[in-house]
């Protein structure tokens, strides 16, 4: 039975009660001081009034064929705000009225941060400034800016914008290994990187479960590693092999060096750059499934990984293994440009190397201290090779045990401490703790509404409030903080529309984390005043994400006997709806228009129920909120 069915049966009460919900009577009165940008500018001065783009508005650039520009043309070919864009060059400057242009300058003198950008938008004309990047992340701002009115038009807001970003570093990881995503989806994850000003895309592209790069010399690491023969269904609840476990479908896919190619140049495009990774001396199975000879015990039967969790499959420190290896990380250099080439080095169990002779040999005419001395040799055989080519490696913190390879630099996963302790030995460090709600393959609420996943909690405040910088590390050691990263293991993640759900919006909150100045980052006005907007922009842009709770709204118990309710749609142009009996709601429940006034009778309980619904159909979990009185 309905405690109460609708709005006639929800009393109106004149001197609400508006305990526990205080903070939503703000909404919509807090004026956004960053113009809606995502991420926060470092400095940002609004104006009056705004700049009327037209048919007839020129972009005059320096150069027409800088990457920056051609690609700020092409945003506005797409959007329908085609234009004429005049090569400064070819106009005498004297005579050059600025009235009425978009004037991207690059050739300005004055010093400028790396990465920055000035933007000064009047209600006559618009200057961007910057050089390389700058101006690219400057068209990025200027982008999230032009709000487009009628086909041809668009207004830009008045203001000054200075800006760049905190840390040079500022990552993304995928995982394609656990399953496969195709070259198309690699780009529109490249895409929304570079709408965030995210430069670093880590490629995790070989684990157990699958091989994903061409490596020509090796042909046998793609025919047999880049497949296996199923998958295991759910959540692995304690081992279990029963054939009904798994889905039994063949699961596979890589990317040519071609493909690769296509990818590097399409990141490069927009100021990311690749770094590959290829996991070793663990996560190896698919490598041995294909050639067993590289593991400690070639007379065991390999295949490319059915199951989530940690093999014990590994590769064995001969030197025909260290061989094999300085090829593919030679071809794997040859394909991608990067200064960073990751090793992983990531959950060695090491039981198969306890179990071999050799490696108890090795350990012994080595000096080695144990297993542990064993990985630090190996990883630093293999640092030294990359550093030969020029390059310098990345490792998960596990590379700190048994003594850190000269140059790496560490990516802090367990937590802090390995990129404490790092940082505390002069190697520059990423920090990227699945504790600091960087694992988005983490659950983003506790609702049982949540899609399947690997577990974990990572909300999207815990996200953007995480700090890289851990306090313990003086001056000097914090400069060793190189930057930030948010991972996507894609164990439970099968497909783009749940990687998006996944990735969205906590992304956006690691771009502010790796962008934004600490002191001006402000969770309430990222998460109520500007995510809505972009939101709704991602929706526009195809994206899924997970919509937001209704603004103002917590899955909670409050105690009283009046309540008034604000709620806002997390998501521009959608709309809350709500049920107050306890029912989950629908499109056909009641609409949120103004404050809800709830009374809850001496003795009873209201359970009010609500969710937002975005423009494109896409709903939130819903939130419950008990009244007791
Ligand atoms: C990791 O999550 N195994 C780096």
């Amino acid at each position: 039975m309905y405690q109460y069915k609708s709005k006639r049966t929800v009393r109106t009460v004149a001197a609400a009660c508006t305990m526990a919900l205080m903070p939503l009577l703000a909404l919509g009165q807090k004026n956004d001081p960053n113009m809606g940008i995502v991420p926060a500018p470092v400095s940002v001065s609004k104006g009056k009034g705004e700049f009327k783009y037209s048919p007839e508005t020129i972009v005059l650039v320096d150069s027409p064929e800088h990457k920056a520009v051609k690609f700020f043309a092409e945003y506005l070919r797409k959007a329908g705000l085609a234009t004429s864009v005049t090569d400064m060059r070819t106009v005498d400057r004297n005579k050059m009225s600025l009235k009425n242009t978009i004037y991207l300058n690059m050739t300005f003198s004055g010093d400028m941060k790396p990465e920055g950008y000035e933007l000064k938008i009047n209600d006559d004309g618009v200057e961007l400034k910057g050089h390389g990047a700058g101006m690219f992340y400057g068209i990025q701002t200027l982008m999230q800016l032009i709000k487009p009115t009628s086909p041809g038009s668009a207004t830009i807001p008045c203001g000054n914008i200075r800006d760049f970003p905190r840390f040079a570093y500022r990552g993304m990881h995928l995982d394609v290994s656990r399953h496969f995503f195709d070259v198309d989806f690699v780009k529109k994850y490249i895409d929304v990187m570079a709408m965030y000003k995210l430069n670093n895309f880590h490629w995790h592209l070989t684990d157990d479960q699958g091989w994903r790069v061409e490596i020509k010399k090796y042909p046998k690491l793609t025919e047999v590693g880049s497949k296996r023969a199923q998958t295991r269904i759910g959540r692995e609840a304690g081992a279990s092999n029963a054939p009904s476990s798994f889905d039994n479908t063949p699961h596979g896919g890589f990317y040519t060096q071609d493909q690769i190619n296509e990818i590097v140049n399409y990141a490069s495009a927009r100021y990311i750059n690749i770094v590959p990774e290829i996991d070793m001396p663990g996560h190896t199975a698919a490598m041995l499934a294909a050639y067993p000879e590289l593991s400690c015990d070639p007379s065991k039967k390999y295949k490319v990984g059915e199951k989530w969790g940690v093999y014990d499959d590994f590769l064995c420190p001969t030197e025909e293994t260290f061989k094999v290896l300085y090829d593919i990380l030679n071809e794997v250099m040859d394909m991608f440009p990067s200064k960073y080439i990751h090793i992983g080095g990531d959950e060695c169990n090491k039981a198969s190397w306890k179990r071999s002779q050799f490696c108890r040999d090795l350990i012994a005419s080595q000096k080695l201290m144990n297993e542990e001395g064993l990985q630090s040799y190996f990883i630093a055989k293999i640092a030294k090779h990359v550093q030969s080519q020029g390059r310098q490696v990345i490792g998960w913190d596990e590379i700190l045990e048994g003594g850190l390879a000269q140059g790496a630099v560490v990516m802090s996963w367990r937590g802090d401490k390995g990129g404490i302790a790092a940082s505390q030995l002069g190697h520059d460090v990423i920090m990227t703790p699945g504790s600091g709600g960087l694992y988005f393959d983490h659950v983003q609420s506790k609702s049982p509404q949540e899609p399947l996943s690997i577990g974990g909690f990572a909300p999207l405040e815990k996200t953007y409030n995480y700090n890289p910088v851990p306090e313990v590390l003086n001056k000097e050691q914090q400069k060793h903080v190189i930057g930030v990263q948010a991972n996507l293991w894609t164990e439970y993640i099968a497909t783009p529309g749940k990687a998006e759900y996944m990735f969205l919006p906590r992304m956006l909150a690691l771009s502010e984390t790796g962008w934004t100045p600490t002191q001006i980052r402000d969770y309430e006005d990222f998460s109520t005043q500007r995510l809505p907007g972009h939101l709704a922009r991602l929706e526009k842009f195809g994206y899924n994400f997970r919509v937001p709770a209704p603004i103002g709204a917590k899955d909670t118990t409050m105690k009283g006997g009046k309540f008034t309710l604000e709620l806002k749609p997390s998501v521009e142009g959608g709309k809350v709806y709500y049920s107050v009996d306890g029912n989950e709601p629908t499109e056909n429940d009641l609409v949120y228009t103004t404050p809800v006034e709830i009374t809850v009778p001496e003795g009873g309980t209201v359970v009010f129920r609500c969710i937002t619904a975005t423009p494109g159909g896409k709903r939130s979990v819903s939130t419950t909120i008990k009244m007791e009185n």
